[in-house]
């Protein structure tokens, strides 16, 4: 099958690669010249395990290449959108352009036969307003939508085997379902369910399931704001909670919460169109979700505050993790730089390390120290922050870290340290949630 993607961003560009190795002709598309220079290299633009090695297999075998002439487009039968849906500037809703000008960019290029994917996540009802912009166009095409499911650190694996395929098209449409089941063929065969159903369901599935995450990862962490005042322990609550089947132990970690390019946007626009549909009231507990979410990052600032002796001042703090979670170099909205950002803006003097995400929180926040060097973070440091969960991190050895800091005060932004051993080494150690 021809296929093209339309931007190669963190979907995109893992989309592109995932469908030529799965044997099909692919050219990805984006505005990014710089982008397409690295991708076409074989060089991935951000951190993505296991994106290198399938963008070389893909681009040896001829069935992969990348270009910012959206002419190229001509000639494949799917075109997938895979374009951002960032939140708009002074709103809570989604910023639309992206996908409106990949749509009104593909339109002149487009044949009969052609079908248009959308997999960005948008407000439900827009896959309803493009089918009816490549109506009129005239060109023969149409649209089908089909989420996208990926969690970064796993988008190869998520794309190459899904848990699930949701197919959004115009009521009959069974051209549009088999291309997709072509495009898919090698998931399907292994087993992946396929859900076939209208546009706005399709649309709805993304935004329901983020929503739910968040929601679940909101829950637990007012549990462990009530554990705060009880002298509960919310992992241990997580883990008898999680034995029951119904809830599951999964997305019950409670900690700074959630950040990303994903969760944080999608629940404000997914607010925000309910309240355009007159439904407000259906979804308002997502802005308490929010508020919760906010309200952990405060948490861990205020306990590091509170370590320092309220002089925050000229204080060395160590910041461990910058990403918005381990296994990517994404800093969109991460709770992890947001601490950062917030201490060195009490005046503290922050050094923080990540083993991927320093080069992109330096571009967006030049004001923090950063170092690449674990030791050199922690020497002198008045206190040592955890707040993305990376394994080198979980994995430091209390003792020898107890030699190098000024001060032995740890906040373990994810609950991720074995608390009894950091305190046997001398450590004064706090949780969120934990005694
Ligand atoms: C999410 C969805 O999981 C994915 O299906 C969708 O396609 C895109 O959005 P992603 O943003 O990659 O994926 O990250 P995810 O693994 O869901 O984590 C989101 C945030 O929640 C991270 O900041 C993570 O640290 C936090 N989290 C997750 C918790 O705080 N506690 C948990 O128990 C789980």
């Amino acid at each position: 099958m021809k296929i093209s993607v339309i931007g190669c961003g963190y979907l995109g560009a893992v989309h592109a690669a995932a469908m030529a190795k799965l044997g099909h002709d692919v050219v990805g598309i984006d505005v990014d010249a710089g982008k397409i220079a690295q991708l076409s290299d074989g060089r991935p633009p951000f951190f993505e395990p296991g994106l290198p090695e399938i963008l070389s297999s893909a681009l040896a075998s001829g069935r992969l290449r990348f270009s910012t002439d959206i002419a190229e487009v001509a000639g494949s039968r799917v075109h997938f959108v895979a374009v951002g849906t960032p939140q708009r500037d002074g709103s809570n809703a989604a910023d639309m352009t992206y996908v409106d000008s990949a749509v009104d960019a593909l339109l002149p290029h487009l044949a009969p036969g052609d079908i248009v994917v959308g997999k960005s996540t948008v407000p439900v009802g827009s896959a309803a307003r493009l089918a009816g912009v490549i109506d009129e166009s005239g060109s023969g095409a149409v649209l089908a939508w089909n989420p996208e499911f990926l969690r970064e650190g796993f988008a190869v694996l998520d794309t190459m085997s899904p848990d699930r395929l949701v197919y959004g098209v115009a009521s009959g449409d069974d051209t549009a379902v088999a291309a997709l089941n072509e495009v898919y063929a090698t998931a399907i065969a292994a087993g992946t369910p396929v859900v076939v159903t209208d546009f706005a369901t399709a649309e709805l599935v993304k935004v329901a399931a983020n929503a739910f995450l968040a929601t679940k990862i909101s829950f637990i962490n007012a549990m462990a704001e009530i554990a705060e005042v009880t002298g509960a322990d919310v992992t241990q609550l997580a883990d008898a909670l999680g034995f029951d089947n119904r809830i599951g132990r999964r997305f019950l970690n409670a900690g700074v919460g959630f950040g990303g390019g994903c969760l944080p946007k999608d629940i404000r626009a997914f607010t925000a169109r309910a309240e355009e549909l007159g439904r407000g009231e259906s979804v308002a507990f997502l802005k308490e979700v929010d508020q919760i979410n906010l309200r952990r990052r405060q948490r861990v600032v205020d306990l590091t505050v509170h370590a320092l002796g309220s002089v925050v001042n000229e204080k060395k703090v160590a910041v461990l993790g910058l990403a918005f979670k381990p296994h990517s170099d994404d800093v969109r909205d991460s709770p992890a730089l947001d601490v950062a950002v917030q201490l060195r803006g009490l005046g503290a003097n922050v050094i923080a390390t990540d083993p991927q995400a320093i080069e992109n929180s330096r571009a967006r926040h030049p004001q923090i120290a950063y170092s690449a060097d674990i030791a050199e973070t922690l020497r002198d440091a008045d206190a040592v922050v955890l707040v993305t969960e990376w394994p080198e991190f979980a994995g430091i050895d209390p003792v020898w870290a107890a030699g190098l800091v000024r001060n032995p005060t740890i906040i373990d932004g994810r609950n991720k340290l074995d608390a009894a051993a950091w305190r046997a080494a001398g450590w004064t150690y706090h949780g969120l949630g934990r005694p």
